[in-house]
């Protein structure tokens, strides 16, 4: 089947959430396609992380429609086909008592029957996300004994070992130095072209990874869609939007 005939992984149409009162995000419509690469950035507050928690079904909005691989989002059961890994997933407490390894199993309980046996899959699909994010080496590590960086690879590969079709996360990079950041990006841009998973990320660092993404989202209550990143400073109203856009997106390319 080509993949002009599948529909998009998300369909969004019209969407509105409000909240205490108040309009958090309004008249947003977007597509997600398999096979892209696509950043989300915009300020503190803007609504970004709400966005995915509504395309999640975590949270329900006001008004409007969202479809996920061609289903509406109340009749969808697929989610091993989603990996997650939340804002601030990675900190955890000093004492949390489970390795690497028992963080990155904890993928595979959606695919498997509660408190039945780990399958020879299941040991393999544990394996190969921890190899994807390199982390082997740091199974039998306890997760908070890990430095933030390392522990982001756990919650990666925990959201990898259900063999998603597309990965989605929220600001997976805070607090993590720049060549770690560089390497993370390298990986993402790796998983999407070698594996074909589908990636979605909110990020605050725009100008590291501008080369690499297919299509950039600008959310701040309303959803501006740019489909050249490199082009972004001339879309539309986007400096209205992001008010410091043309700080934070610049090509990287040539400083290398
Ligand atoms: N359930 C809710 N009830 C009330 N307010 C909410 C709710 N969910 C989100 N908000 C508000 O919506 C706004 C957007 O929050 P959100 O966390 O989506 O922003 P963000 O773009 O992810 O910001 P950041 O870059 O700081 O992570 C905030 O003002 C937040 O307080
Ligand atoms: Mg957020």
């Amino acid at each position: 089947m080509s993949i002009a005939f599948k529909s998009p992984i998300f369909d969004v149409k019209n969407l509105n959430f409000s909240a205490s009162g108040q309009d958090i995000l309004a008249h947003i419509s977007l597509e997600i396609f398999h096979g892209e690469y696509i950043a989300i950035i915009g300020p503190n507050g803007g609504g970004k992380t709400t966005l995915i928690r509504l395309l999640l079904g975590l949270e329900k909005p006001t008004t409007g429609n969202i479809k996920i691989f061609g289903k509406d989002l109340k009749h969808f059961k697929e989610w091993n086909k989603i990996g997650f890994v939340p804002q601030r997933a990675a900190q955890v407490d000093q004492n949390f008592p489970a390795t690497a390894l028992d963080i990155v199993r904890m993928g595979r309980t959606s695919k498997r029957k509660l408190f039945s046996r780990e399958s020879e899959e299941d040991i393999q699909a544990v394996d190969d996300a921890m190899a994807k994010m390199d982390i082997l080496n740091l199974k039998d590590k306890m997760v908070g004994t890990l430095s933030g960086g390392q522990r982001q690879r756990v919650m990666i590969a925990r959201a990898l070992a259900s063999n998603p079709e597309i990965l989605i996360l929220d600001e997976p990079n805070t607090g993590v130095d720049i060549v770690s950041q560089q390497n993370f990006y390298k990986l993402l841009s790796k998983l999407n072209k070698e594996e074909n998973i589908t990636i979605v990320f909110i990020t605050h660092d725009i100008g590291v990874i501008a080369d690499d993404i297919g299509r950039l989202f600008t959310i701040n209550q309303k959803a501006i869609i740019c489909n050249d990143p490199k082009a972004a400073l001339s879309c539309e109203d986007m400096s209205d939007l992001y008010g410091i856009s043309a700080h934070l997106v610049h090509n990287h390319k040539h400083e290398h």
